[in-house]
């Protein structure tokens, strides 16, 4: 049985954000409103095959039209912090040029709303729903893509920067590259090798030059970035598995941030492409370092990981499938070129019970993946912007949502986070993946990660048992906070 809400808090210093998490293309819908331009997910979606079922986001929860009722929800939730995105298409729907007042108009109503009811707005500027026309350009393949995603991020950021303090600058850049450009299971669906790894250095120049630009306009700006992490840990003790589990992490967790906070690129990854595929200039390394003001977790699970029976070939050995259970039942990249050779990735192994998602549930992956950004990259500021579960649940005969599942959920892995932070991890916040069901990008509506359950026919959205307990904690600490205040004044 899970603990109270209120003791759980007691642990985590006072100031500690609790908030939920969402993004832009998986709850908006009203894709063709107010002058919003296309993105790569309208047009992935339209990609027989590409989606579980042939769902699509142009409705999703519907967020753009119920926005207010929605903020009434966080703020009956009590939540002190909300991560949501923008929608680069609908402030730029080209990608470039000016700015669409009325697609900026929404965010900065949603913004006011927020402060208005207490709550902390925490955007993220690309969750991964880049403007169409920019694809057509080359996309993240294309180096002029970061020099766009500084303009609109000066932009926004300069339009909402008085009122907002934390920014995000990407959400999960080695997913959506790997995804995206790697793997075609995401948009904008390419499967090529070299397209991916020019968008690796793409993507991390674009995080150097969006961080300069927004700073440059208001330098007071906190602006991080958000990565999905996971530990990394080898299916046998054997040499070669030993290897192939320090190659994905190299990938998977470092081939981000070490270029930004350290302006190198993993020594392993780099022997395992060929020179020149990054298509790396002059200075470019001492530009990408940058000094990210806080560094952003996503963990959802561990990485199993083994060379795949075979040992490790001379050749560049590249990068990693991953399969949505420990059998496996194969992965998505084509691996046909002779030169490339995947190392295996699983979601865990048998040991946790498992989401709809097929991830084990491992609660001490976030605290490894907490102490180990801080103890190769020392003391950053972290906060947890996403941990969740889906699980498949329909209202019970008394038409509530009984999610103890989701509960225990929670409640370990925030309590995996206090001993991080006993072991000193500096993390200030937990971000609930998400308010609520969702489009769950190619597996659609199915994966239901949601505090609050939505019928996606009736826009209806209902409170499951853990919204109700995350409500306890949320208000159990704004009492803490209270007090602490008025003892002090
Ligand atoms: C993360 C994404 C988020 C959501 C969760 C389940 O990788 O950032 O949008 O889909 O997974």
């Amino acid at each position: 049985m899970y603990r109270s809400a209120d003791h759980l808090v007691a642990g985590f210093p006072q100031t500690f954000m609790w908030g939920v998490s969402t993004s832009a293309y998986q709850i908006e819908g009203a894709v063709e409103r107010d002058g919003r331009g296309p993105s790569i997910w309208d047009t992935f979606c339209t990609v027989p095959g590409a989606i579980e079922r042939g769902d699509d986001a142009r409705m999703a929860c519907d967020h753009y039209h119920r926005w207010r009722e929605d903020v009434d929800l966080l703020q009956t939730l009590g939540v002190s912090s909300y991560r949501f995105s923008v929608a680069w298409p609908r402030i730029q729907p080209t990608g470039r040029g000016e700015i669409n007042a009325a697609g900026l108009a929404f965010y900065d109503r949603l913004v006011d709303a927020l402060l208005e009811a207490g709550i902390a707005p925490f955007p993220t500027l690309y969750h991964w729903d880049l403007p169409q026309a920019l694809e057509d350009a080359g996309g993240w393949a294309e180096r002029d893509t970061a020099d766009r995603f500084a303009d609109y991020a000066a932009a926004v950021s300069a339009a909402l920067g008085d009122r907002v303090t934390h920014w995000s600058l990407f959400n999960e850049p080695f997913i959506f590259t790997s995804r995206g450009y790697l793997f075609g299971r995401y948009a904008p669906g390419r499967r090529s090798l070299p397209a991916f790894l020019k968008s690796v250095h793409v993507v991390t120049m674009a995080h150097a030059r969006g961080y300069r630009a927004m700073k440059a306009g208001r330098p007071g700006l906190s602006v991080g970035s958000t990565f999905a992490l996971a530990p990394c840990e080898p299916a046998t003790d054997t040499p070669d598995d030993r290897w192939a589990a320090s190659y994905a992490d190299a990938v998977f967790n470092h081939l981000f941030l070490q270029p930004l906070l350290a302006g190198s690129y993993p020594r392993a990854f780099l022997e395992s492409i060929p020179v020149g595929a990054l298509y790396l200039k002059a200075g470019d390394l001492d530009e990408a370092r940058t000094p990210l003001d806080f560094v952003g977790v996503n963990t959802y699970y561990r990485l199993v990981v083994s060379a795949g029976g075979r040992s490790r070939p001379a050749l560049p050995y590249f990068l990693f499938d991953l399969r949505s259970d420990a059998r496996g039942a194969g992965g998505h990249a084509d691996f046909s070129s002779p030169r490339v050779e995947p190392v295996m990735g699983s979601f865990g192994r048998e040991e946790g019970g498992r989401t709809a998602m097929g991830w084990e549930i491992w609660p001490r992956a976030l605290y490894d993946v907490l102490t180990g950004v801080t103890q190769v990259y020392g003391r950053i500021p972290l906060y947890v912007c996403e941990s969740g579960c889906a699980f498949d649940e329909t209202p019970g005969e008394d038409g509530r949502i009984h999610d103890a599942a989701r509960i225990a959920y929670h409640e370990q892995h925030i309590q995996s986070v206090l001993r991080a932070v006993h072991s000193g991890a500096d993390v200030r916040g937990y971000h609930a993946w998400s308010l609520y069901d969702n489009f769950e990008w190619a597996s659609g509506y199915r994966p239901r990660f949601g505090l609050l359950h939505i019928d996606f026919a009736t826009q209806r959205r209902t409170w499951k048992d853990s919204a109700y307990w995350y409500q306890r904690l949320c208000h159990g600490a704004r009492a803490r906070l209270r007090d602490v205040r008025s003892v002090a004044s």
